[in-house]
């Protein structure tokens, strides 16, 4: 970078509040850009993009980086693109805290991801040249979450707002209107539900306080078509207005199969805790992914992203090394799509997953898909990997952890059973990187990544990675 392009306002390491200029010419895994300030520091900044020179306010000083947010833009990428949505935030975004990338074009958020990818895997596993091959992309990067949740704060002349939190902000929400990466129809219906509640005087919880009624609308779709809309209330009123309300979704959302109320009273943001109330149709809705039907419940995971999950899934089980009487184990199974995809390759296997919603609807499927040979193990999976493994040693093995990883002492158990392969779906990169050092370690290679894009727009990065056992 020129010195003349880092003009700072004060030649000492910089410090929070000072303003800055500063030339992007990278993006960090998490979504900031990436630059450089007068004293060689490196400057995280939100909202820009490479080939930027912005105007930065630091609003958080570490020992070894600076984290900036760009104020304004001296002078713009060549590269960036018009946002598609209304309520980016300008040029540097920072309105909803959905999307940090609309303003940056997709073929480079790819180019990007994969190489985030690679970088966690050189830096923190020390994997020289990592086999990340070609991220894995989609054709059309809007609307295609089939899940959504927003959440009500305050709206315009005391009216209610519900959209997503402020980008930053816990406690602020961006009344969002139209999200591009949602279907229009179910835009609609959350538009309406903020329109009833609006007119029906109905109060927002204040997340600080813990008072006021209305805080959430989860909203999902399946592949045909058919919507579960839930809305999460805390103890109130919402009792008077639920079948008024019931009534004016059968009327003008037929698609909706499953309409939940769920009243929720704790003091953490996760809207699927509490009690549930079916106020019509079902307490589920079906969908299919790769050929396999999938009952899905509120309080179940299931990926967000249809036609690029079945990618990732299809990636997995291409990449399963089976002739048909394996055991083989899907960690962190959620309602066991993986589990299931495996069971028609191998003898046997055996699906671990902790949340119990998921585990009732993970049986539920195996049932429901004539499946014999898998079975379900409730139970963390930490607790519960090494019994297991005793009693029945893995050939293969899958896992799909949270953001976190996979725990210690899982990693720890599988290595010492040392299944022929290990399959991993991660959602983040840094952790598949820390748990790619314990697998190598041990006596596993790392043959092939692969990201596939689950989430345009957004920093988030998901990938599949294949570890073999090295012949000792
Ligand atoms: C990323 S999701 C993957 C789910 C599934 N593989 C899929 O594709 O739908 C991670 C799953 O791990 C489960 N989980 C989280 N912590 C766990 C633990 N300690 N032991 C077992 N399962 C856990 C979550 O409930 C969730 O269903």
């Amino acid at each position: 970078m020129e010195d003349s392009e880092n003009k700072q306002t004060t030649a000492r390491r910089p410090k929070t509040g000072d303003k800055l200029t500063l030339k992007i010419d990278g993006l960090a895994f998490g979504g900031s850009g990436v630059a450089r300030a007068d004293d060689g520091i490196v400057a995280f900044v939100r909202g820009g993009v490479p080939g930027d020179i912005v105007e930065a306010t630091v609003t958080r000083r570490k020992r070894g980086y600076i984290e900036t947010r760009a104020d304004s833009l001296v002078s713009a990428s060549p590269d960036r693109v018009e946002p598609r949505c209304a309520h980016f935030g300008g040029p540097t975004g920072g309105l909803c805290g959905g999307c940090v990338w609309q303003n940056y074009p997709y073929n480079l958020q790819l180019e990007w991801k994969r190489r985030q990818v690679s970088d966690c895997l050189e830096r923190i596993a020390r994997v020289p040249n990592p086999p990340v091959e070609p991220i894995i992309g989609m054709e059309c990067p809007w609307e295609y979450r089939n899940k959504m949740e927003y959440t009500f704060g305050d709206g315009a002349g005391g009216s209610l707002s519900l959209g997503m939190h402020r980008a930053g902000f816990f406690d602020r929400v961006v009344n969002v209107d139209r999200c591009h990466l949602q279907a229009p129809r179910l835009c609609e219906l959350r538009n309406m539900t903020r329109a009833f509640a609006s007119a029906r005087g109905l109060t927002h919880h204040w997340a600080r306080r813990h008072e006021g009624l209305m805080r959430n609308f989860v909203v999902r779709a399946s592949s045909k078509g058919d919507v579960m809309a839930c809305v999460v209330t805390h103890t109130g009123d919402f009792d008077k207005y639920s079948r008024e309300y019931a009534d004016a979704v059968a009327a003008d959302f037929p698609e909706v199969k499953s309409l939940l109320w769920r009243i929720n009273d704790s003091l953490s943001g996760i809207a699927v805790s509490g009690e549930e109330r079916v106020l019509g149709g079902e307490a589920y809705i079906i969908d299919e992914v790769c050929g396999l039907k999938l009952k899905i419940s509120a309080a179940s995971f299931a990926q967000t992203n249809h036609s690029q999950s079945e990618k990732l899934y299809q990636l997995l089980i291409d990449n399963a090394e089976t002739s048909g009487g394996e055991t083989a184990y899907d960690i962190y199974s959620g309602m066991a799509p993986i589990a299931m995809l495996l069971a028609g390759r191998a003898g046997r296997v055996i699906g671990i997953e902790s949340n119990p919603d998921a585990v009732a609807d993970g049986r539920e499927n195996i049932r429901l898909n004539g499946f014999s040979n898998v079975e379900m193990v409730e139970g963390e999976a930490e607790k519960v990997i090494a019994e297991q493994c005793a009693q029945a040693p893995p050939d293969i093995v899958s896992v799909d952890p949270p953001r976190v990883g996979m725990h210690p002492k899982v990693l720890k158990a599988v290595a010492e059973a040392r299944p022929r392969q290990v399959l991993y779906i991660s959602c983040n990169p840094s952790t598949l990187a820390r748990d790619a050092v314990e697998l190598i370690e041990a006596g596993y290679s790392l043959e092939r990544v692969i990201p596939v894009d689950m989430f345009p727009h957004t920093a988030h990065i998901e990938a599949f990675a294949r570890f073999d056992l090295r012949p000792r």
